[in-house]
């Protein structure tokens, strides 16, 4: 991979990893190696300035928030730290601020625990809590004021005398031992588990009912200011005295020392007893203790030059790498698994760590057989780190990827551009289907009432259901040799019957919600909805899916044309309903559920309902709002002109399309003249 192209992946990467951790709260792998991709991107920055992209994650802080919440505008910018991970790079950062300060004199740091849950920043005037907003993406965030008033560590009116405007910013956090409970509770609620105290904090001050968050055991821990409308304190320990006596806790303990050795003898005494702490924490800040030098030191894009966290490391091991085994997941991603002799690690036995993808196994070059170096980082899956060259046993044989599914057997394809390899098994796999079998029962597929993920697990277990058409099979079935559904646990006559009713109604189905269920990748409602209006039918739709295999044809330019259908999507669209277990399934489906034909929605008697519309140009709203009006007055949004587009809307600029346009006779239309149209 050239460095371009490795700069390029890594900046989708640590995008797709920012989305998972901050607006899902859901993260899929461990701060070390979100650290290490940093860290990676920014030795490619640094030595290929060239490369730097206006997109790059260091030009942005976070991410901003889900829906469902109002805004808030930091009255000052929630930043981000940055790291250092050993002894020598405290000592650089120390140098750097001495050198940007020319400072010969020693200077005061103060040193407190970084608590790993959300920062939270809070605002007082007159001494009363006016809003609570989280980081958001570092200028703006979510107003989760009502969420916050249900924390009992967070005071309602400061305590004492406050100045007229106070933020106070801190960490919302969960204890270790709140966070157990919680899962405990959701397990037992077949709800999902959350994957570490920081992500149960996160969801749960982000509920939209309060109440939900008011049961949830969360604390916080209060550590720099915002805005204030007068001076309160000219240290960052004055700073940390002013928010204990205005009524909060601030984590301890804390050191304040110009003494290097003294702040790593802190450091190593907080490692040591990290694992005894009753909440998690994943390093240490250091801050410029005098507030003077803070602000002559300042802010460099998205850290303060005065603050730096020292992260823990992970915790690594040497092992022999005795198999790799490709597990696939629920959407059908394979994923490599390095099989380990077991080995202890930081107190930890571990037996597998995660290998990522083919191309991780390229990069460090293991074979099976390899001595090989593990990490773990907090509680999550181990990582294999490199192999060591000098003892690679003479049977160390290279692994060979599969390009078919384990389970399944059906091939596995990696598209361009994508590190992962993915089963196109669909439905028929079992390691997808349980999954998938969700996604075609839940409220916006199917919407078959009374399928949780724990009975559609018991039906799969036990075989009644292993395809969408069981469901359908499921009460003819249960008059046969399968233990009776009201003999199971839970389960009564009424809720058996209620069950049976509710699939039953769902014997004739609207196209979209029908194409949506299938769970073909890539195609969400919108995306369903779309196919749905131009191809009528479900048969119009599998035979132009059949006759798209062919790329030259009509109906694979016919789908390319579709607004939103890109050639990736068409991929998944073509590869779907060419692969015979899904034309196997669909038939099979088809015998229970009537499809119904698409029904256009009610436009009245809009101008342009119907009508095929393609915008080029520019225009003076945005091209997404231009496509969403058209549509919602009933018109089809094409991307390219054809003998079949009613009208060209031609901005300023317009180029090749305009003139094909006017080549074929269509008519074009001037945006005021649209809108004139449309009324
Ligand atoms: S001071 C200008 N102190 O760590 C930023 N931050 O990774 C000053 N954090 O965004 C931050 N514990 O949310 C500070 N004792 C502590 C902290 C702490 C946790 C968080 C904070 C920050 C993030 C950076």
């Amino acid at each position: 991979m050239s460095t371009a192209t490795r700069y390029k992946h890594l900046i989708a990467e640590i995008k797709k990893h920012d989305a998972l951790y901050h607006t899902q709260d859901a993260p899929e792998i461990s701060d070390a190696d979100y650290d290490a991709l940093r860290r990676e991107l920014n030795k490619i920055e640094a030595e290929h300035p060239e490369l730097v992209a206006t997109d790059s994650p260091n030009k942005t802080v976070g991410s901003k928030g889900k829906s469902g919440f109002k805004k808030i505008k930091h009255a000052i910018p929630m930043l981000s730290l940055g790291n250092v991970f050993s002894d020598e790079e405290l000592d650089d950062f120390l140098a750097k601020v001495a050198r940007f300060l020319n400072r010969g004199e020693p200077f005061d740091v103060l040193a407190e625990q970084k608590i790993d849950g959300l920062s939270l920043s809070l605002r007082y005037e007159n001494g009363k809590l006016i809003y609570a907003a989280t980081r958001g993406d570092g200028m703006e965030g979510e107003d989760v004021t009502a969420n916050v008033k249900t924390i009992d560590e967070i005071p309602q009116s400061l305590k004492g005398n406050a100045p007229k405007v106070a933020e106070i910013r801190g960490e919302v956090y969960m204890t270790k031992q709140a966070f157990a409970a919680l899962n405990k509770a959701q397990e037992e609620a077949d709800k999902p588990v959350f994957a570490n105290p920081r992500n149960a904090a996160a969801g749960s001050l982000r509920q939209l009912d309060s109440k939900i968050t008011a049961q949830r055991a969360l604390k916080f821990y209060g550590y720099a200011l915002g805005e204030l409308s007068e001076s309160v304190a000219d240290t960052q320990q004055g700073i940390r005295d002013k928010i204990e006596s205005w009524g909060f806790q601030v984590p301890e303990p804390h050191v304040v020392s110009s003494d290097r050795d003294s702040l790593l003898k802190f450091y190593q005494r907080i490692q040591e007893g990290r694992s005894k702490l009753a909440y998690d924490i994943d390093g240490l800040v250091y801050k410029v203790n005098d507030l003077d030098l803070q602000e002559r030191l300042g802010f460099v894009s998205r850290a303060p030059r005065w603050a730096v966290a020292h992260k823990f490391p992970a915790e690594a091991a040497i092992t022999r790498l005795n198999d790799i085994q490709i597990q696939v997941g629920r959407t059908g991603a394979l994923t490599p698994v390095a099989i380990l002799e077991p080995v202890n690690v930081g107190g930890v036995m571990v037996a597998r760590a995660t290998l990522h993808n083919e191309d991780e196994i390229d990069r460090l070059g293991v074979r099976i057989g390899d001595m090989i170096t593990i990490q773990r980082a907090g509680d999550v899956i181990p990582q294999v780190l490199g192999y060591l060259k000098d003892k690679r046993p003479a049977g160390a044989r290279p692994f060979k990827y599969p390009h078919t599914c384990p389970v399944c057997g059906s091939n596995a394809i990696r598209e361009e551009g994508e590190v992962v390899r993915r089963c196109t098994g669909g439905l028929i796999c079992a390691a997808q289907a349980v999954e998938r079998l969700r996604h075609f029962v839940s409220r916006r597929a199917m919407d078959i009432d009374g399928l949780g993920e724990k009975i559609i697990q018991e039906f799969w277990d036990d075989g009644s259901v292993r395809s969408p058409a069981d469901l359908f099979r499921l009460e003819e079935k249960q008059k046969g040799s399968l233990t009776p559904l009201n003999k199971r646990e839970g389960w009564g006559d009424q809720s058996v019957r209620n069950l049976f009713d509710a699939i039953d109604a769902r014997r004739n189905i609207e196209l979209d919600r029908f194409i949506y269920a299938l769970g073909i990748r890539q195609v969400g409602e919108a995306t369903a909805k779309k196919l749905a209006s131009h191809y009528g039918s479900f048969d119009a739709l599998q035979k132009a899916m059949i006759a798209a295999k062919d790329e030259s044809s009509e109906a694979f330019a016919d789908l390319l044309n579709i607004n939103d259908v890109g050639p990736s999507v068409a991929d998944d669209l073509i590869g779907f309903f060419n692969e015979d277990h899904n034309i196997a399934l669909l038939k099979d489906l088809r015998r229970y559920v009537t499809v119904q034909e698409f029904e256009a929605p009610d436009v009245g008697d809009s101008p342009v309902a119907g009508k095929t519309v393609v915008f080029t140009g520019a225009l003076n709203i945005s091209r997404d709002e231009a496509k969403a009006q058209a549509e919602r007055l009933g018109a089809k949004v094409a991307g390219s002109v054809s003998s079949k587009t009613d009208y060209v809307i031609a901005g300023e600029d317009a180029g090749s399309k305009l003139k094909k346009a006017q080549e074929l006779g269509v008519k074009v239309l001037s945006e005021t003249e649209w809108l004139a149209l449309i009324g």
